[in-house]
């Protein structure tokens, strides 16, 4: 999940010295901020600095972020121009050389969140996104291939760069119905998927779908990365590794709450598959010391017998 950000001192004092795309396309910063809650947390991998919204520039859009978040302006979409995202390879070099014992995490935004994103200009809007897939069904399905096809572009950079690993979040799925899911997500997921398949390991992050984990299964994913709103115990018997599920605002909690959430996960998913993580990004209000204790106290639990 989205692991670096404000809730880190050190990412607030470079915050103040340059605007977020500034710290994405540089590839020193990047590789820097990547490495923040790597070295203040000891959490077990890192994920590259930077955002689903920016392969959006390199597809003819405009994306900016400001206080209220991310803008996105232009209609047309073309396909990636991979070579204006090199500098993702740049930051990958630099950080592989850095994390020896650490899992690399490459990412993409999933087709239909993009569209949402692309379609509510920065910010989704369930409403307009359902009006034009119903109402120019063909368009919209023409352009989630454009974004497919980049992406699975985008994401083959990332491995030939040294990803170990590669997330693909789906943070705008939950708003369709079942049939729809099946109709404009699950098709595109797949195919972004098939090129990685048994080459390295790939997550899909769904968010508020709790009603369709069976038919989520089908992406093709190794790893299902699931949001808070889910009962993990509802994931045991999954074949795919399960990773999560811990609310993030659990971490506003005190410890012992921290606790008591964590070791229900744990205990759960024990003799299963699983990747602890949280179920969402971390909030920006985040005390670093509490999540320093939760990596700790995952990895007192991983060492029981
Ligand atoms: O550890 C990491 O930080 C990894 C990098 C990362 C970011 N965004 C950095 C970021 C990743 C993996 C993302 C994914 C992302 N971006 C998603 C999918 C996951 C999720 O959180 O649901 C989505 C939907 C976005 C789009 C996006 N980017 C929004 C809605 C916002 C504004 C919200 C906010 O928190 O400000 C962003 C900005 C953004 N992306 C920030 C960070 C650290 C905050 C930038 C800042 O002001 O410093």
């Amino acid at each position: 999940m989205r692991q670096a950000g404000r809730y880190l001192k050190s990412y607030r004092k470079m915050r103040e010295k340059y605007t977020f795309l500034e710290m994405c396309g540089t590839p020193e910063l990047s590789a820097e901020v990547t490495l923040q809650p790597v070295k203040e947390l000891d959490v077990d991998a890192a994920i590259i600095f930077s955002d689903i919204l920016l392969p959006l520039r390199a597809m003819g859009l405009k994306v900016y972020f400001t206080e209220k978040g991310p803008f996105v302006f232009g209609d047309e979409i073309s396909s990636i121009d991979v070579g204006k995202m090199l500098f993702t390879s740049e930051i990958m070099y630099i950080l592989k050389k850095e994390l020896t014992d650490k899992t690399l995490i490459g990412f993409c935004g999933a087709p239909f969140t993009l569209m949402s994103y692309i379609i509510g200009k920065g910010k989704p809007d369930e409403n307009h996104t359902k009006y034009l897939m119903y109402n120019q069904k063909e368009k919209f399905k023409n352009r989630l291939d454009i974004i497919t096809d980049s992406m699975i572009e985008y994401l083959k950079l990332q491995v030939e760069s040294g990803a170990d690993m590669l997330q693909i979040f789906d943070t705008q799925a939950g708003i369709l119905s079942p049939s729809d899911w099946k109709e404009f997500a699950l098709p595109f997921v797949k195919k972004l998927i098939i090129p990685f398949k048994g080459k390295i390991p790939v997550a899909y992050y769904v968010n508020g779908m709790s009603g369709i984990l069976n038919i989520v299964e089908e992406t093709g994913t190794d790893i299902l990365s699931i949001d808070w709103r889910v009962d993990i115990k509802d994931c045991r018997n999954s074949d795919k590794i399960i990773q999560g599920n811990l609310d993030p605002a659990v971490l506003l909690a005190e410890k012992d709450t921290i606790t008591e959430k964590a070791v229900y996960i744990m205990k759960t998913m024990r003799q299963k598959r699983h990747i602890f993580n949280l179920g969402g990004g971390i909030l920006p209000q985040t005390d670093k010391n509490k999540a320093k204790f939760l990596v700790e106290m995952v990895h007192e639990w991983e060492k029981e017998p």
